[in-house]
């Protein structure tokens, strides 16, 4: 079993991200036992189809790994890095582009959905960024890949890549990987519309929480989330058809690991003036500890660095097999 997931460093993690992405890597790190190792990377190289400043970029990627260790990836037993600092992502990605076909890639959805309607003014890097994709996952055999909803489609090309390579080329070069795709509970909604997914490019910063919010804003963004004037039923399938409430009681059911039907059972009959407070007093609680983390290791560039210089290193010394025998297997001397 070996792990491997990905984020873009673009901008600040809110609650969505940590519930439905980073809390589930760092299960799957707890969980793993003997010497086996969890791979978890910056896509800072996928970052370059969004228009970013030089220094902006920098910082993004610095802060991303201060929030993935204050969140609880321990740099000592995960392989935590940057695309960037690994070449070998750039180069198994060129390898592929011989197997990834056109029609293949034309099927994308999120190419689609970011492309816009001005498809002929997209960047080639936004087109081809599943085989990058593809080569992130292939290079370290990632038997298991934690991803959103959303990349369930990159995962499948990057199985279908993996299975032309190795039947052109009559070798075994890559494992297929498997998505593991967290539960429907981990999908927040933004605050103020329960329809809406909770997201970092919502305009208003009252939809979401932000890692970086402090108690107080905490507090407010809850009391102003929008709600209905009816009291909580005993049962999780009774809030059917009140999209705002069905998302808070998700939201305490993740933080307090349980299910919703239990929040509901304890909240039977209560409005959101009682529950709403109790939500906020369990997001502070959870939050703060990690807020805290996360501005002590912002504070100091140089230790960041250093996580991601050793990472780095392990991640290259990791990949450097499979990456020789595609070279090799394409018959292409280096
Ligand atoms: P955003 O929508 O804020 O731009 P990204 O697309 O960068 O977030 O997603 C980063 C990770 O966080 C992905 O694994 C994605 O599936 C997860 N994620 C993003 N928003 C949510 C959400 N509202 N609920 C659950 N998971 C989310
Ligand atoms: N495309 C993913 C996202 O937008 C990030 C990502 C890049 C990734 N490479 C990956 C995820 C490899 C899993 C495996 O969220």
């Amino acid at each position: 079993m070996r792990v491997l997931s990905g984020i873009q460093p673009t901008g600040n993690l809110h609650l969505g991200n940590y519930l439905g992405a980073i809390r589930n890597w760092v299960a799957m790190q707890d969980g793993m036992t003997g010497d086996a190792q969890c791979f978890f990377f910056l896509a800072d190289m996928h970052s370059i189809t969004v228009h970013e400043a030089r220094g902006q970029r920098l910082r993004n990627v610095r802060d991303m790994a201060a929030a993935l260790v204050a969140c609880g990836i321990d740099p000592d037993r995960s392989v935590l890095f940057n695309q960037a600092r690994v070449p070998a992502h750039a180069e198994l990605c060129w390898l592929l582009m011989g197997t990834a076909r056109v029609g293949w890639v034309n099927r994308m959805t999120q190419f689609k959905d970011k492309a816009g309607k001005d498809r002929e003014g997209a960047s080639v890097a936004l087109y081809a960024y599943p085989v990058l994709q593809a080569a992130d996952v292939l290079l370290y055999q990632a038997t298991h890949v934690p991803v959103g909803e959303d990349q369930k489609q990159h995962l499948e090309l990057t199985r279908d890549i993996a299975i032309k390579f190795n039947q052109d080329m009559g070798r075994d070069v890559f494992a297929l990987p498997d998505p593991i795709i967290p539960p429907a509970t981990a999908r927040i909604m933004s605050l103020r519309d329960g329809g809406a997914k909770m997201s970092k490019s919502d305009p208003s910063d009252m939809s979401r929480i932000n890692l970086t919010d402090d108690d107080d804003l905490i507090a407010q963004k809850i009391r102003k989330a929008k709600t209905d004037p009816d009291p909580l039923p005993d049962n999780a399938a009774a809030l059917a058809g009140r999209a705002e409430a069905v998302n808070l009681v998700g939201i305490y059911a993740a933080l307090a690991g349980e299910t919703p039907d239990q929040i509901c059972a304890r909240f039977a009959g209560q409005g959101f003036g009682a529950f709403k407070p109790a939500l906020a007093d369990l997001l502070v609680a959870t939050l703060a500890p990690i807020r805290a983390r996360y501005e002590g290791l912002r504070a100091d560039d140089a230790a960041l660095d250093a996580i991601l210089v050793k990472g780095a290193e392990r991640a290259a010394a990791a990949a450097a097999p499979t990456l020789a025998a595609a070279y090799d297997a394409l018959g292409l001397i280096r």
